[in-house]
């Protein structure tokens, strides 16, 4: 896959199918959201002074040099200077994002992906995608833990993805674009925890918890077949059942519900959380004629800020 862009930005991303099924080996499918995203800039610095790593957005100025072993932006840069056998540079580098925090848009993988590539670009270098994925999944072990590696993927190639934990993503060809809502509860989920929770949860009651992830997996499989041959028809049930498993997992929480409901009956060909659960965003899959119409029943039903966003293939 080539990548999509040079600059040092990274987009959101949605989960369209297979959130949490993912981290146990099941399919999964995740796109680009373009409409919000990070972006990094370095400025060179005075010599000796090191390398700084700010982050307005969330009040951080943090010098590498005394920073917190854990610290992700730190461990970001230290990961990208070490595979570029790189020696720290005077310079300071500024990360900022429009993507929510904690709310399911990738917004971790993306601060991380605009990070190395600018730090990799002011130091000579353009990175692929496949290397910046590979360096940001080492950081989103500490946003998340276990992370299935879905973020780092999408995030990096900017591209609509079907995923296997462990095997390298495939690019979605979309036979026919189609729209989606992604309205948000307002309600920040850390990732770690809720996967935390199905974790114990899935230990307890494995079979169980198996035959709930092999049928998500079967819906991304189904959905991935009508992605591909067009059938934008077919996706809305299939989104509609994934979210009736995810309620069964437990991940979902009554204002999700009430937004996904909120959407089915605006018009909505389907809807459903998005990504950990239990709070971020939910997806509705909407007809153009319908968006605007969803979109503010989405508003008044207190979803706290609504994006639109097209699925498609990009080059
Ligand atoms: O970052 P989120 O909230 O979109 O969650 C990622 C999706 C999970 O499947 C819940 C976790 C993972 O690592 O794949």
């Amino acid at each position: 896959m080539a990548p999509a862009s040079l600059q040092p930005s990274a987009p959101g991303k949605v989960i369209l199918f297979g959130e949490h099924a993912v981290v146990y080996g099941r399919p999964a499918i995740a796109v680009p959201v373009t409409q919000v995203r990070a972006t990094a800039t370095v400025k060179p610095a005075p010599p000796g002074s090191g390398l700084t790593l700010v982050a307005p957005d969330v009040g951080k100025n943090i010098p590498l040099a005394t920073a917190p072993q854990e610290e992700p932006l730190a461990v970001a840069a230290r990961l990208t200077l070490d595979y570029l056998s790189a020696p720290e540079p005077d310079a300071t580098l500024t990360v900022s994002s429009t993507i929510p925090i904690a709310s399911g848009l990738g917004s971790g993988a993306a601060v991380s992906t605009a990070l190395v590539r600018a730090l990799a670009t002011s130091l000579g270098h353009t990175l692929e995608p496949a290397e910046v994925s590979a360096l940001v999944f080492e950081v989103e072990k500490i946003h998340h833990g276990t992370p299935s590696g879905i973020d780092n993927n999408v995030v990096a190639y900017e591209q609509p993805i079907y995923f296997v934990r462990g095997h390298p993503a495939e690019r979605l060809t979309v036979g026919e674009p189609f729209t989606l809502l992604i309205g948000d509860t307002g309600t920040r989920s850390p990732t770690r925890k809720v996967v935390a929770l199905v974790r114990r949860a899935c230990n307890r009651n494995p079979a169980h918890y198996d035959a709930l992830f092999d049928q998500m997996g079967d819906l991304a499989d189904e959905a991935r077949q009508a992605i591909e041959t067009g059938n934008v028809d077919a996706l809305g049930p299939l989104m509609d059942e994934n979210h009736a498993l995810l309620i069964e997992l437990r991940v979902s929480s009554p204002k999700l519900n009430d937004l996904v409901e909120t959407a089915r009956l605006a018009g909505a060909l389907g809807a459903k959380l998005s990504g950990a659960g239990r709070g971020g965003n939910m997806i509705a899959l909407v007809e153009n004629d319908f968006a605007e119409e969803v979109a503010e029943a989405l508003r008044n039903a207190g979803a706290v800020r609504v994006i639109c966003t097209r699925v498609t293939t990009t080059e």
